[in-house]
This record gives structure tokens, C-alpha cells and sequence, in this order.
């Protein structure tokens, strides 16, 4: 049947959970709460928050969002045991009706034969039982049937009838693997939508895996078979190759609107300021022909668009810039902006700072005046990362000294703060960036790997400043350190310093399999 009248279409936002699985992206508690308070402004419906039950910092997390962030749903992660569910609902529970329990169990017939172990008929069992415990606690159950997209039809037909059977409100075929062709996508969703008796009882969401670069696509064809959710993340961030990214599934309804009779309750306007702040909290950089939030979704290079964009925007552009919250107006502040234009132009990047964040990334936006004639959106975003999205670092540095030439041995001296305490050390090395990461190596004794590292500048110019970023593995955890200044050496000494203070951070999931 034509669907004439726009049809809500919910978002659920995973970048705190399936988005945090991407390598390097991994957030602390704070984090998390800042990214949440910006989900909240872009109104997202379900926020969730991580997995409970798979470290201690991921329990926190969830219930420190569910305690604090009001107005989108919270859901948290389990699989089908009793104690993963018991343990989510410990951390959402002071959401109360706000608070969603979405459970999972693996239907197809690999995950079931390889990972699982269980046939069919007990992992048919398990999900009831696990759906029954989380009604137990709330009202507010979802389950996903983990690789529907290769479980048996029949087989998912029948999971998701027993499901919602027992209760579960919103019944989720994630294409976990990312294998799914538009087409096929769409003929699974209509397949349940007419073969499943009680679907009506509950809302179809959906959640795919870029793997195949086709989540987005599959997502609409997904809503246009009658599905109702979708599960998303900022930037498209998770595992493997990503989920399906917010931003563009969004940008599509409402730019298509005319072939696509469906909305979202999305504030866009709050979409720019979500992807910088992402990008900001995670070091995950954003590829500039990003769709919607790139740095060149915009930007008309060849003379031609350029023409036809000064007769008219309509020309070459098919949403504006202002639509998804970019703010024209490249050059902002100089050496003579005062506190209160300061403040603002960081309001409208989407930071709202504690007075006390506030006169520390004022004091480094005066310093950076004085050397730079002109500070950038860009040079705001690199003072944010790095005065105020940091928290108790342990690792902290204090100088540093280098000496090199085409002659010279590299020489780096470094002082660091380390748990309060100063320290000191020199080291010599292939160049100054290879003489100062050995000098910061031998202060921190930590167990880490250079996997990349990643120069560049922030803006243009010969004053410009110069961005770091630095890879380190330590163990199974990936994680991403940026650190700016005019001076390159001491950039890569704060990215290499910011990436150790993530690392030591950094908690693991780590779930056996039910
Ligand atoms: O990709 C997936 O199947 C998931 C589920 C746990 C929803 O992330
Ligand atoms: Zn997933």
C-alpha cells in the first residue's frame, strides 16, 4: 500500500555502544555523558548507552546516562542470560519508564552452530525466557535476533512471533555482517510484516553494518517494507566498517521527503555540532567527502558549480549548509575577541563549557592569539580536545626541549607531570619526534605500540597549528591521542601523552559467549 502521510520513523542511536566498538573509539565516562547531552539536543528517541554487563566502565556509563540524561529513551545491551539482563536493568533502572532492556540472541544458522552451540529450538527457548526476565523489570523490551539477515526465514518468522509473544515492544533484524543488498533487505522486512500474526504488536527496527557501504540504503529500503526504528550511529562509526550513519539516513528522508513520506523527531540543525563533537572526543576524523559532515560537503570547487551557485543555490546544492548546523563565516576571532565572543562562537560549535572549562580554553585561545593573527572554527575544535576534554590525566606534559639538525643527533628533553609528581629525561633518536616519544616512553613505562602517526595542519598558513595523531596499541585496546600547538614536536609530544592517558583509561568488553 502508497504511503501518503509521513510516518515518524525512530531513531536509536548506538554510538555509545555498537559505535564504541570501532578500534581507537573507545570513550570514558565523561565522555560518554558530554556525547549523550549532545544526542539529547539532537533529539534523538533511544540513546543507547552501552553493555552492562561487558566491563565496569560500560555498567557506569549506562546508569550514570540513565541517571542523568532525561528526555530520550536509555537502553543498555545484554544477551538472553538471566545475568546479563539482570545486570542491565541495575544500571538503567533509574531511567524508569525511560529505561529499555534490549536483549539478543544469535538465529542464524552459523552463529548458532559455530558460536552458540545451541540449536535452534534453544536459542527459540532462550530468547522467550530472555525477553520474559526483561519484562519482568520493564515494559520496555527489545530483542534483535543478532545475523537475521542470514537466518532462515522461516526460522526468524517464528523467533520474532515467540518474542513478541512474550513481550518484547520492538523486534530488531540487524544486519550484523553488513551483507545485505537493498532489494533483499526489503523483501526480508515485508516477509515478516506479512507472515508474522502479531507483528503489529511491535515496531520493526532495523540496524545494519556498512560493510558492503550499503547501510544507509538498506536502512530506507528497510522503512520504505514498513519498519519503524532505526538504529544508527554519529558519523556511521562501529564495528568493523561502521553502522549505518545517522546523519546521512536523516538527511535523506528530509531531503527526499518528496519521494520518502517519512520524518524523524531529529533537530539537524544539531548534526554538525554532534559529528565535531565525536570527532573531538574520539580523535576519529571524519573523511573530508564525508556526506553531510565532511569538511567538503559543501565546499563547490569547479568553476562551473561556482557560477551556477552564485545565480542560485538550488543549482548544485539539494540541502543547505544551515540545514545540518554548519555556520558560514570561516574567520572568527583574532587577538582582540573578547571572553563574551569567544564563548558564543563556541556555543554555536556546540560546546557549552563550565566557567571554570571556559577560562581554561579562554587562557589558551589568548596564548594561541598572540602567536596566530587568525583563530579558526578548526583552532577552537583543537582547544576544546585538548584544555577541556581531558580529565584527570594521569600522564601530563610539563616542557619540552629538542635540538636537531642535518649535523645534530636529535636530542629531546622532557618533563612531564606523572600522578603529580615531576620527572625528567632526555633521549636520543632518529629525528626530534623519534627522540621525544623515546623520552616520554622511558617516563611512562607503559606497555604500548606506535601503530600510526598522523601530521597535519589544522588550517592554513605558515602560523597555522599543527595537528598530531597518534595510534598506540596496548594489548587488545586500539586507541587514538591528538594534541595540537604551533610547535609540531610539542603536538606530537601531547598526542603521544593524550593517546597513553586514553590507553590507561580505556576499559575492555570482554564477553564470553552465552
Ligand atoms: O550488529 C548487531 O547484530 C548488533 C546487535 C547486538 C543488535 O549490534
Ligand atoms: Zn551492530
Amino acid at each position: 500500500m502508497k504511503e501518503t502521510h509521513p510516518r515518524t520513523i525512530k531513531i536509536f542511536d548506538t554510538t555509545l555502544r555498537d559505535g564504541e566498538q570501532s578500534p581507537g573509539a573507545s570513550m570514558n565516562i565523561e565522555e560518554k555523558l558530554r556525547l549523550a547531552t549532545q544526542l539529547q539536543k539532537l533529539n534523538v528517541d533511544v540513546i543507547e548507552a552501552g553493555f552492562p554487563i561487558a566491563s565496569e566502565g560500560d555498567f557506569e556509563a549506562v546508569r550514570r546516562i540513565a541517571e542523568t540524561i532525561k528526555g530520550p529513551q536509555i537502553a543498555g545491551l545484554c544477551r538472553a542470560g538471566f545475568k546479563d539482563i539482570d545486570r542491565a536493568w541495575e544500571a538503567l533502572k533509574s531511567a524508569q519508564e525511560r529505561a529499555r532492556i534490549h536483549t539478543f540472541i544469535a538465529t542464524s544458522d552459523i552463529h548458532m552452530k559455530y558460536k552458540l552451540k545451541m540449536s535452534p529450538a534453544e536459542v527459540l527457548d532462550a530468547a522467550v525466557k530472555g525477553v520474559k526476565r526483561a519484562r519482568s523489570y520493564t515494559s520496555n523490551v527489545e530483542f534483535s535476533c543478532e545475523d537475521a539477515v542470514r537466518t532462515d526465514l522461516k526460522f526468524l518468522a517464528e523467533v520474532v512471533e515467540a518474542v513478541i509473544d512474550a513481550g518484547a515492544g520492538v523486534v530488531n533484524i540487524p544486519d550484523t555482517v553488513g551483507y545485505t543488498i537493498p532489494n533483499e533487505y526489503f523483501n526480508i522486512i515485508k516477509y515478516l510484516k506479512d507472515n508474522v500474526k502479531n507483528i503489529e504488536d511491535a515496531v520493526i527496527s532495523v540496524h545494519c553494518h556498512n560493510d558492503l557501504g550499503l547501510a544507509v540504503a538498506n536502512s530506507i529500503a528497510a522503512v520504505q517494507a514498513g519498519a519503524g526504528q532505526v538504529e544508527c550511529t554519529i558519523n556511521g562509526i562501529g564495528e568493523r566498517a561502521g553502522n549505518c550513519s545517522l546523519e546521512e539516513f536523516v538527511m535523506a528522508l528530509r531531503t527526499r521527503g518528496d519521494i520518502l513520506p517519512f520524518k524523524t523527531n531529529i533537530v539537524t540543525e544539531q548534526l554538525t555540532p554532534a559529528s565535531r563533537l565525536l570527532t573531538n572526543i574520539t580523535g576519529l576524523v571524519v573523511q573530508p567527502n564525508k556526506a553531510i559532515v565532511g569538511a567538503n560537503a559543501f565546499a563547490h570547487e569547479a568553476g562551473i558549480h561556482q557560477h551556477g551557485m552564485l545565480m542560485d543555490q538550488s543549482t548544485y546544492e539539494i540541502m543547505t549548509p544551515e540545514s545540518v548546523g554548519l555556520k558560514g563565516g570561516a574567520l572568527v576571532l583574532g587577538k582582540h575577541s573578547g571572553r563574551h565572543a569567544f564563548k558564543k562562537r563556541l556555543e554555536e560549535l556546540g560546546y557549552e563549557l563550565s566557567e571554570e572549562n571556559l577560562n581554561k580554553a579562554f587562557t589558551r585561545f589568548k596564548a594561541l592569539a598572540d602567536l596566530k593573527k587568525e583563530v579558526f572554527d578548526e583552532d577552537l575544535d583543537a582547544i576544546v580536545a585538548d584544555e577541556v576534554m581531558r580529565l584527570d590525566d594521569k600522564f601530563k606534559l610539563s616542557n619540552i626541549t629538542v635540538t636537531c639538525g642535518s649535523f645534530a643527533v636529535a636530542t629531546a628533553t622532557v618533563q612531564m607531570e606523572i600522578d603529580g609528581e615531576q620527572v625528567r629525561t632526555a633521549e636520543l633518536g632518529d629525528g626530534p619526534v623519534d627522540a621525544t616519544f623515546k623520552a616520554i616512553r622511558k617516563l611512562t613505562s607503559m606497555d604500548e605500540r606506535l601503530v600510526q602517526y598522523n601530521v597535519g595542519s589544522i588550517t592554513g598558513g605558515s602560523d597555522a597549528q599543527g595537528e598530531v595523531s597518534v595510534r598506540l596499541a596496548g594489548g587488545a585496546r586500539t586507541v587514538v591521542g591528538r594534541g595540537s600547538s604551533t610547535d609540531i614536536i610539542e603536538a606530537s609530544a601531547k598526542a603521544y601523552i593524550n593517546a597513553l592517558n586514553r590507553l590507561h583509561l580505556a576499559t575492555f568488553r570482554d564477553v564470553e559467549p552465552l
